[in-house]
């Protein structure tokens, strides 16, 4: 049951030092294992280059309108994301909100398994460690993969990094959003663009990288008639982007109040995007070279996306290249700066969901929430068994999990809740670029249309074929099951009580369409706004 009366306040909330602060850290976030091996085969799968014209529709209708909506949602009712959902659309806003919780959860345990892998492989860079037959290392000597889709056989090589990365991940968090998350990213997101560019331009000199080139932008027009092209170009926007799932609507709860919303919005989506497609010509550059050192074509490699090609093309290629180690060590450096500081963005959602709803302090949350994650984590993928369920658990929580909150999102907020002038005004009356008439139909039309076809089309195609050839039990019960957790998970922690009143809360700037106090028992003075002037320091500037 809901607590209607509170007996203290809540503390008050923590905010980035500035604007630089905020965009840093989105643009971590969003900057992540999507974007570096995620993209690139994604794109040569569906069209090579044709496929920039699905993934721009898709980046200006959903992806930067919803990445806004977040912005929006967050920053007005100055929330996580089941706080913020709830003050905005009750407790059906609230149990999406942590719906959007649950996602980060089940992706946070395997992302961590992914940074351990990579930190592993940056060691490893340094001497080859992985041999003439880097596929067969992966698998055999380093996961030491199990048949059976379950096992506790510990593997010591990826437990050990597995442990340091949650201790790193949880230290970041445990020192605060300023201390710890900005000045992570402020550190980190530099260094992973100047490496990154190091390796694009020495790609781009090896021989064999403009064939690379030809095969990911040689534009396949056929390709856009088919549906899943588009599926995935949408899928890619918002798995890279870190919209509608809490994470965008975190970090904009911890802007002060008098922000500039659009601007920064697009800084960190065109920076995400360009960083991707950075990605691709580096990527691709460096697979031309190695099909030209075996004398075939790019088509015909084999491991041109995800694990494969992160963890065992890549790692062949640099045993065949010059200065190899550098290389290797750049790629594998990024990768883990690049997914550490998504992952960090991922568990500040769940932490600031639990903060706000059981008044928890931040150390609490870290070490006691953060260490069972960690906890689970480690027993399902530090064993001989990860690869399967990492592989499971990430298409459904993506495909089903991310675009099912989105569709549900949208539809309550501009449908049930009808908040779209109240957020379109709160977008614009801040910002330097106004969102108008073409914003509120992307997010309320536009959005759940394409986005509702997805979710049918995936779960059809999910249903009819066993998901990479697994057994459909193994695919039920982890799969469909990830999401039936999700789901009980929301209900549950909706009914819990909460530490304090949330509804006691009114909405800066007073906007038409907007309640103006949502629940108008005694104002406490850190929850309730002042109606007039914003209480941030920014206002004096
Ligand atoms: N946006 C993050 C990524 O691309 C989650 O990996």
């Amino acid at each position: 049951m809901t607590q209607t009366t509170t007996p203290t306040s809540a503390p008050a909330r923590a905010e980035w030092t500035g604007q630089f602060g905020f965009i840093i850290s989105a643009i971590g976030s969003a900057v992540g294992l999507g974007n570096i091996w995620r993209f690139p085969g994604v794109a040569y799968e569906n069209g090579g280059g044709a496929f920039l014209i699905p993934y721009i529709v898709a980046l200006l209708t959903a992806g930067i309108p919803i990445l806004f909506l977040d912005y929006a949602i967050g920053h007005r009712f100055r929330g996580s994301a089941p706080l913020a959902l709830r003050r905005l659309a009750g407790k059906l806003g609230e149990g999406i909100g942590w719906f959007q919780v649950m996602i980060c959860v089940f992706i946070a345990i395997y992302y961590t398994a992914v940074l351990a892998w990579a930190s592993s492989y940056f060691v490893f860079s340094f001497d080859l460690k992985w041999g003439e037959d880097a596929a067969q290392y992966f698998t055999g000597e380093y996961l030491q993969l199990a048949d059976a889709p379950f096992t506790l056989d510990f593997v010591p090589a990826v437990l050990v990094p597995l442990i340091l990365m949650w201790i790193v991940a949880l230290v970041v968090l445990g020192a605060g959003v300023v201390k710890g998350v900005q000045r992570l990213n402020m550190i980190a997101i530099p260094l992973l663009v100047a490496g990154f560019l190091v390796l694009v331009v020495r790609a781009l000199f090896l021989p064999g990288a403009a064939d690379g080139l030809n095969a990911l932008f040689t534009p396949d027009f056929a390709a856009l008639a088919d549906p899943s092209v588009w599926v995935a170009a949408y899928s890619q926007i918002f798995f890279s982007l870190s919209v509608a799932f809490g994470i965008m609507m975190t970090y904009s709860s911890y802007r002060r109040r008098r922000s500039n919303m659009t601007a920064p919005g697009l800084v960190v989506a065109f920076g995400n995007s360009s960083f991707e497609i950075l990605a691709g010509v580096g990527v691709f550059a460096t697979l031309g070279f190695f099909a030209h050192q075996q004398g075939v074509a790019v088509a015909d490699l084999e491991g041109l996306k995800g694990v494969g090609l992160a963890f065992m093309t890549f790692p062949a290629i640099a045993t065949q290249m010059p200065g190899g180690e550098i290389f290797g060590a750049l790629f594998f450096g990024a990768l883990t700066l690049a997914g550490l500081t998504s992952m960090i963005s991922i568990m500040e959602v769940i932490l600031a969901g639990v903060m706000d709803k059981f008044g928890l302090t931040r150390k609490r949350a870290v070490y006691g929430i953060g260490g069972v994650l960690a906890v689970i984590s480690v027993v399902l993928f530090g064993t001989s068994s990860g690869l399967t369920a990492l592989d499971t658990i990430d298409n459904w929580a993506n495909n089903i999990g991310i675009v099912a909150s989105a569709v549900v999102m949208t539809i309550t907020v501009l449908w049930i809740r009808r908040a779209g002038r109240e957020l379109s005004g709160h977008l614009s009356v801040l910002s330097t670029f106004k969102v108008g008439r073409v914003w509120l139909f992307c997010v309320s039309v536009l959005g759940p249309v394409v986005l509702g076809y997805m979710l049918i089309v995936t779960v059809i195609d999910l249903v009819r074929e066993p998901f990479s050839g697994y057994d459909g039990g193994y695919l039920l019960i982890v799969g469909w099951g990830s999401i039936a957790l999700m789901i009980i998970g929301s209900v549950v922690l909706t009914l819990s009580p909460w530490r304090y009143n949330p509804d006691r809360f009114t909405p800066w700037p007073a906007l038409p369409g907007a309640k103006t106090t949502r629940d108008p028992g005694p104002a406490p003075a850190s929850h309730a706004a002042p109606p007039a002037a914003p209480e941030s320091e920014e206002t004096a500037r």
